[in-house]
Parts: structure tokens; C-alpha cells; sequence
């Protein structure tokens, strides 16, 4: 074989491996929210898939069953909360979050936490980190973001609950996670996925499995 012809098959090898997405396709992934559209993320949520950035994130995402997710804009129209509820295997952490609805006529925001209660299994816990949202354009019964602490962020897909059980479809999304999970500097060697059964802190995954629960 002629050298030139082993270099360029060395050379579709390596395009063929590790495809690194390009600037366009990183711009057609990784579009973020219009802040008109900020009404699409109300409602319930299930996380299907995670990264994070850091150890403390793939610690957190190692040991994470299951996270329920729930923004609600409050009468005053000016405040969204922000509830999560995350499932381990032997307990619960629920963080209650506030965030200010943008009032200036920007294109996108990044929401600020402007106040974060934690508790562990019910009982308050000590937490003075910041908080920071990043919504993204996702599929319409979607919800893509990030949130970052002080020290890590998280890069976060969740399903509208209701169709957060269908293990094989989200699979079919994880090639799109992954490249976007490159397109804004996140390793995704240790994803968290949802296994499709698992309950959530408050509720069972899937209610009509258990009439007796509401
Ligand atoms: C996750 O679980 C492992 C093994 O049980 C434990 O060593 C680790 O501290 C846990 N991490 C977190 C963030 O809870
Ligand atoms: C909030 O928005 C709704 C719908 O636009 C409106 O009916 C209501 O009066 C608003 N409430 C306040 C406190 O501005
Ligand atoms: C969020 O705001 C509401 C309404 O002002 C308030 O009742 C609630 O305690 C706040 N939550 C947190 C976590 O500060
Ligand atoms: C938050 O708490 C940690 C540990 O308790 C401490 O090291 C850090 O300085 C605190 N940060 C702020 C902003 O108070």
C-alpha cells in the first residue's frame, strides 16, 4: 500500500472515531432559548441524561437514581420556582429555588438562583453556592440546560413527565447529547441515564401502576 494511500485511511479513522462536531453543527445543536419561549420550560420534568464537569458532578451523577424537576411561575409573574427533587439510593435531597423572570428585552438570559433552600430527606441543610441556569432548544416535550455552581456545572436533558419511561427513544438521543456535551466543553465519558422505572422522591414513576397513589 502506497504511504499516501495509509494516510488517508489513517486519516478517515480518525475522523471516523471521534468525530468532533463542527463549528456549524455546534451551532445548530447548542441554540439557546429565546427568552420569549421561557413559558415552554413550565411543568414537570424527568432528567434522562447527564454530565458534569467536575468529580464532585460525576459523584453526585454516580449515585443519582432518579430527578424530578418542576418550574412554576408564581402569581406575581415575576418569580419562577424552581423545584428538584433528586432520589439516591437510600435518600433524598429536594433543592427549592427562586428565579426572576427577565424584565429587560434581551435575546436570551442566563437565570440567576436568587435564593436555593436544600433539605436532605425533609431536614434543612446548609448551602451558600450559586446557582446559574442556561436554557437550550430542545424537542417539544423537551427541556436541555445547564446549571452551574461556583465550582462545576451540569449539562441536564429532561422529558416532560408522562414521557420520561421510553428507555429506547431517549437512546436515540444520546449521540446528539454527546456531541453537544463537546460543543460546550463537557466530558461524557460518565453519563447519568435514567433507567425508566425508577420513582421519584415524592411520587412513583409510574402512577398507574399504583392506583393507591395519587
Ligand atoms: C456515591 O457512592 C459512593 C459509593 O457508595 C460513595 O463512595 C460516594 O461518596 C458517593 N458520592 C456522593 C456524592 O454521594
Ligand atoms: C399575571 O399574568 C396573567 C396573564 O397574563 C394576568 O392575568 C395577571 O393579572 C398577572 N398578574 C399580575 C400580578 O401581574
Ligand atoms: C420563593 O418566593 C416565594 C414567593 O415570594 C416565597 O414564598 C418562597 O419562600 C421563596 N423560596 C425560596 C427558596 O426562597
Ligand atoms: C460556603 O461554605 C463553604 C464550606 O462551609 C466555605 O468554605 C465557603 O467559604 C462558603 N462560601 C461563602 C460564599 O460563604
Amino acid at each position: 500500500m502506497s504511504i499516501a494511500k495509509a494516510s488517508l485511511l489513517l486519516l478517515l479513522a480518525v475522523i471516523g472515531s471521534s468525530a468532533e462536531p463542527s463549528v456549524e453543527e455546534c451551532q445548530g445543536l447548542a441554540k439557546r432559548l429565546p427568552s420569549k419561549d421561557l413559558h415552554e420550560i413550565y411543568g414537570e420534568w424527568v432528567l434522562v441524561w447527564s454530565v458534569s464537569d467536575h468529580d464532585k458532578g460525576h459523584g453526585l451523577l454516580a449515585n443519582l437514581t432518579s430527578s424530578h424537576v418542576k418550574f412554576q411561575l408564581l402569581t406575581d409573574n415575576k418569580t419562577i420556582e424552581y423545584t428538584e427533587k433528586n432520589a439516591f439510593s437510600n435518600f433524598c435531597t429536594a433543592y427549592f429555588i427562586n428565579l426572576t423572570v427577565p424584565s429587560d428585552d434581551a435575546e436570551h438570559h442566563t437565570l440567576k438562583c436568587h435564593s436555593i433552600r436544600v433539605e436532605k430527606d425533609g431536614v434543612v441543610q446548609e448551602y451558600n453556592d450559586t446557582g446559574e441556569v442556561d436554557l437550550y432548544e430542545s424537542c417539544s416535550d423537551c427541556l436541555l440546560m445547564t446549571y452551574k455552581t461556583s465550582e462545576y456545572k451540569f449539562l441536564l436533558s429532561y422529558k416532560k413527565e408522562g414521557s420520561h419511561r421510553d428507555v429506547e427513544q431517549h437512546k436515540a438521543t444520546h449521540d446528539d447529547h454527546k456531541k453537544l456535551a463537546e460543543c460546550l466543553g463537557f466530558p461524557h465519558d460518565k453519563p447519568y441515564t435514567y433507567d425508566g422505572v425508577s420513582d421519584f422522591c415524592h411520587k412513583k414513576s409510574a402512577p398507574e401502576a399504583n392506583p393507591e397513589q395519587s
